[in-house]
């Protein structure tokens, strides 16, 4: 795994979005894999700005969303649907009907085939060129809670208590966080061909070192990433505080940039 680690969270964000812009760049018609929560929104503001001053072009780009939150509809100012649209979608001339996001809103009955359809469609775009990930403060990738299979598809799951009280910061209270969501597993995510994962703030500095440098478990779904050939993990000083091998990946980081080469 590519380590980098940075000053803080606008380096993290930059450096994030230098790796879009190279990508988008090389192949204008590329499929991206998103994520919703705090982390990724400074990658996102950079990438409205790359398009609003340098020109990039997501005309062609097609993404998709890890999760969505299961009984919110895409209106709901909570939904990750409308998170998207405000974060990025609106500011970047890419075109809607290239954009999905799991449907929160498909009845009951209809998860199974709704999920399937997802990942179907993922494969017919010729699947995810580059994943951008965040990591849960349980150390979940999308919404793969401890204890999900490591082959996991996306499926209907429910919300472990410690992301419903993380995440109740965004809703009145706890109480209004929906338990369940609709989640790319952990084996679609290893199937994108690039993944960059993001991490920023002391927080999260354990819960990196756990999934970064701890065993591979389902308890800790980020560590599947251990079994991925090209991550580069994204990092600011203090989310990379808890890691035994910090002083080895910024000697790596350095050697690579010498040789202008990703050294996984
Ligand atoms: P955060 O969430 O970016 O808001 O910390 C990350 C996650 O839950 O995956």
């Amino acid at each position: 795994m590519r380590v980098l680690i940075l000053k803080d969270y606008e380096t993290v964000s930059k450096e994030a979005a230098a790796i879009v812009k190279e990508l988008v760049t090389e192949k204008p018609d590329c499929v991206l894999g998103l994520a919703t929560g705090s982390t990724p929104v400074g990658l996102y503001r950079e990438m409205i700005r790359m398009h609003e001053e340098e020109g990039l072009d997501f005309s062609r780009v097609t993404t998709f969303n890890l999760d969505e939150y299961y009984g919110l509809s895409p209106e709901h100012p909570q939904s990750y649907r409308y998170f998207m649209n405000e974060n990025l979608f609106n500011g970047i001339n890419i075109k809607k009907e290239n954009t999905f996001v799991p449907d929160g809103s498909v009845k009951k009955e209809a998860v199974e085939d709704s999920c399937r359809m997802y990942e179907e469609r993922i494969k017919k775009e010729g699947g995810v060129d580059l994943q951008v990930l965040g990591i849960g403060g349980d150390g979940h990738i999308a919404f793969n809670e401890p204890g999900s299979s490591l082959a996991s598809r996306t499926r209907l799951v429910a919300l472990d208590e410690q992301t419903i009280s993380d995440n109740s910061r965004f809703f009145d209270s706890s109480d209004d966080v929906p338990k369940f969501a609709l989640s790319m597993g952990v084996g679609t995510i290893l199937e994108a061909k690039e993944i960059i994962f993001l991490a920023n703030g002391a927080k999260k500095a354990d819960i990196v070192a756990a999934a970064l440098e701890g065993p591979v478990t389902g308890m800790v779904t980020a560590s599947a990433l251990q079994m991925h050939p090209r991550v580069t993990a994204i990092l600011d000083e203090d989310a990379s505080d808890s890691l035994l091998k910090g002083s080895f990946y910024r000697f790596a980081a350095d050697a690579g940039r010498k040789i202008n080469k990703k050294l996984f």
